[in-house]
């Protein structure tokens, strides 16, 4: 399989509009060296019969979370355009695994779609974007929504495009959005991971923008893949906090810091050195974003790579 990561960032982006963070200041002015990154979102398509993930034409892709920067996404992709007919994408499907702002405003940007949109999601996100954020409802006055239910029992499904991948989702810690009704009463499967196996290859990835802590069932799922692409929002639990820019910790917020006890790093640190092991959706606070910082640099001694807009892993 192939796995694009069309935004690196967490909600806001980097540089975020209106915040002059260090890392944002410093990327706006070309004084830190770091890359500009758009919000999360990857897509992933399936390798070729023998397994291997040579660039194709006309491939079908599974866009998993539709980030308000959906389009610049595409721009940067030219062939997520395949042109076989006067309306055209290569995306054959949607996968959404919270209902937070940052992975579902893209939906309003894909409304021109002439075919319906197989979107798949658990009942929990499902509801909160038919209530609290309507977005499902308003979009069914420009396209058609084919919702799927992404169901929690441990079954799996497939992506009828895209059959030579097998999903899993895992309910994991964390919340839903803040406009969710049920923002302090989260529920299993207001968040998910995705394991996404390739039948072919035999490798999996797992992926998991937002993750407030790791339970035994989302350990087991980190081990049997060959990629974590895992909660990259904050290097500390007070980072948003000591820079006075919320009185919200990382955990209140649903994300797991990297460093701490208990933290990412140490979780990554027990997995084999086989794995693969990179952060994603970075929120812009965060200092691995500097590549010249001390925090960049104990990733780097630890084999975590940070992810970037246009990173392709072939699985
Ligand atoms: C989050 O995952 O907590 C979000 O990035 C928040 C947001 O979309 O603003
Ligand atoms: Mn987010
Ligand atoms: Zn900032």
């Amino acid at each position: 399989m192939k796995v694009r990561v069309l935004g690196s960032a967490a909600g806001g982006g980097f540089p975020q509009w209106n915040c002059n963070c260090r890392n944002c200041a410093g990327v706006r002015a070309g004084t830190l060296r770091a890359r500009a990154r758009t919000q999360s979102s990857i897509a992933v398509r399936a390798g070729d019969a023998d397994g291997r993930s040579a660039d194709r034409q006309g491939a079908s892709w599974v866009l998993v979370n539709a980030s308000p920067d959906i389009l610049t996404q595409l721009r940067a992709h030219p062939d997520l355009q395949p042109a076989r007919a006067p309306r055209d994408t290569a995306i054959s499907a949607i996968v959404l695994v919270d209902g937070q702002i940052d992975h579902t405003t893209g939906l309003y940007m894909l409304r021109e779609s002439t075919r319906p949109w197989a979107l798949w999601c658990t009942d929990g996100v499902y509801t909160d974007l038919t209530r609290g954020n309507p977005i499902l409802e308003v979009l069914s006055h420009y396209c058609r929504i084919e919702r799927r239910r992404m169901s929690l029992d441990g079954a799996g499904f497939t992506v009828e495009t895209v059959p030579d991948l097998r999903w899993h989702a895992l309910p994991v810690a964390g919340k839903p959005a803040p406009y969710s009704p049920n923002r302090e009463s989260p529920a299993p499967g207001d968040n998910v991971a995705l394991v996404i196996r390739d039948d072919h290859s035999r490798k999996a990835l797992f992926y998991a923008p937002g993750l407030a802590g790791i339970d035994e069932a989302t350990w087991q799922a980190m081990q049997s893949a060959a990629c974590v692409l895992v909660d990259g929002t904050f290097w500390s639990d007070d980072e948003m906090f000591r820079l006075g820019l919320s009185r919200k910790r990382a955990g209140d917020i649903g994300h797991l810091a990297q460093s701490g006890p208990g933290g990412m790093l140490e979780w990554l640190g027990r997995l084999p050195d086989a794995t693969r092991k990179i952060l994603v959706h970075i929120n812009n606070t965060n200092p691995i974003l500097d590549e010249d910082s001390p925090e960049r640099a104990e990733l780097g001694r630890r084999g975590i790579e940070v992810a970037w807009d246009g990173m392709e892993i072939d699985l």
